[in-house]
């Protein structure tokens, strides 16, 4: 079955159920689940129960929607986020983003979390995108253009609006939180990086690394969707300091500092409008 028709698939089962129709779409990263606690009247809808999604396997991520307001905004939150490295495609990556573009979103807020590359970086650090490098070696748009979504061919210029970069920077001056800002270089993973690939992704212009986002950032700058994205610096990068990385240290990390990005995201959705 061809995409569009997927999406009106998915969009009618959206229909049947949903309660609120969202205006702003967020996506969880690791350790980061707790900041759908912040969402008001929330409603949970499992991705099984809407034809077409796939199922997040990731560790720390549940695999639900969460629709519901924030500052009186309507929102559809992706409580546990699909990645590469679990064996979804591109395209299964791409989907709930294009789905919740179908329910009318205006705005996307990524989260995730990310190792530091900036020598300036600590872990807890939180670091908003400026820009991105698609390390991941493949694209969701590959393959026939859709041109219900957008273009053949589309500009990446403007894919993290420095509107949306102004209002989070009020945001954290605003709630005390400090901010940096920089470029997140995406790979496939699972395998965390060799301490050669860091000083090269260094070298290459890259502040931080990590396993996810870029692939939802190219499907929304398709359709023209602006993104806010952040990430929570959960360690520093390989070979960086002598320490073994794990999983369950980035999940610890993310819960470590849930609440401060949760206060931050809310803040910016009320900001945003
Ligand atoms: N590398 C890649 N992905 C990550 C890291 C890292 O060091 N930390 C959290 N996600």
């Amino acid at each position: 079955m061809d995409l569009m028709r997927r999406l009106d698939e998915s969009l009618r089962a959206m229909r049947e159920r949903a309660e609120i129709w969202p205006k702003t779409g967020i996506v969880l990263g690791s350790g980061l689940s707790p900041l759908a606690e912040r969402i008001e009247r929330p409603q949970f809808l499992p991705y099984g129960e809407i034809p077409h999604m796939k199922r997040s396997t990731a560790p720390g991520h549940e695999g639900r929607f969460v629709l519901g307001e924030i500052a009186g905004v309507p929102l559809i939150c992706m409580q546990g986020r699909l990645h590469y490295y679990e064996g979804h495609s591109m395209e299964e990556i791409a989907y709930p983003i294009r789905l919740m573009r179908q329910m009318g979103i205006q705005a996307l807020i990524l989260t995730n979390a990310a190792g530091g590359i900036n020598e300036g970086f600590r872990p807890g650090d939180i670091m908003l995108l400026r820009d991105h490098i698609n390390w991941m070696g493949n694209n969701p748009l590959i393959g026939p253009n859709e041109a219900d979504l957008g273009e053949r061919f589309f500009d990446m210029g403007r894919a993290y609006p420095e509107a949306f970069r102004a209002i989070a920077r009020e945001s954290a001056k605003g709630l005390g939180i400090p901010m940096k800002e920089g470029v997140y270089l995406a790979t496939s993973g699972p395998n965390f990086e060799t301490p050669a690939e860091i000083r090269m992704m260094r070298a290459l212009g890259a502040d931080a690394v990590g396993m996810s986002t870029v692939p939802e950032v190219l499907a929304a700058a398709h359709m023209g969707l602006p993104v806010l994205a952040l990430s929570l610096i959960s360690n520093l990068a390989a070979g960086m300091k002598d320490e073994v990385l794990s999983g369950e240290d980035v999940i610890r990390a993310g819960l470590s500092r849930a609440a401060a990005m949760s206060a931050l995201v809310a803040d910016v959705i009320a900001r945003m409008g």
